[in-house]
């Protein structure tokens, strides 16, 4: 018997894990405008006191007549980490989503071992439905991804009223 290893591939390629993104002011310009083809809610989160683009944020309607969607967030610049940004951007987005977009339910991924990440989606009232083990691999690092959702019901705090 050949080890698994070892057995010839027919042309197609291995994979390898991608290295880590640490995600750049470029890029996520890029995403917005690529977002924006597809459909979605897409906005750019902005630094008010410094005018200067921190971000992006995104609602993804993965089921009209549930009227669900998938949402997305990313503080681009590390510098802007901790600083509430993420939680402002989400509620801004959160109340966009169940009230303009009259949504009833909101999901997300998330890596289990992404503390901030997961603090900032816990504090709006999004919960664990399920996950996927060992789901991101970057370098030797496995983590878990968890998916939770929020219920147009059950959010918690409040967000600015969009116009
Ligand atoms: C995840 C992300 C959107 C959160 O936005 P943020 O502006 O950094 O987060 P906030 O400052 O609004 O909230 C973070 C919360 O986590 C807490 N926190 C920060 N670091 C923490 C840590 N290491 N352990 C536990 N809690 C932590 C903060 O104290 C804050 O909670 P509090 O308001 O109760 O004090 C942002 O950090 C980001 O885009 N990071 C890079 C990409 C990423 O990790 N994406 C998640 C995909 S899985």
């Amino acid at each position: 018997m050949v080890p698994i290893a070892q057995r010839p591939r027919n042309g197609a390629p291995r994979l390898e894990s991608r290295p880590p993104n640490p995600g750049t002011l470029g890029e996520y310009q890029q995403t917005i405008a690529r977002f924006l083809e597809q459909k979605a809610h897409a906005f750019l989160i902005v630094d008010a006191a410094g005018d200067r683009p921190i971000g992006w944020c995104a609602l993804f309607v993965s089921d009209v007549p549930n009227r669900r969607a998938v949402l997305s967030v990313l503080i681009g610049e590390k510098e802007y980490w901790g600083k509430g940004h993420g939680e402002d951007a989400l509620r801004a987005l959160i109340g966009y989503g169940f009230h303009v977009v009259n949504l009833h339910s909101i999901e997300l991924v998330v890596r289990d071992d992404n503390a901030r990440a997961r603090r900032c989606y816990e504090k709006p009232g999004f919960q664990v439905v399920g996950g996927r083990r060992q789901a991101v691999i970057l370098g030797t690092r496995k983590s878990d991804l968890l998916l939770r959702d929020l219920l147009a019901e059950e959010y918690v705090g409040s967000s600015p009223i969009p116009d």
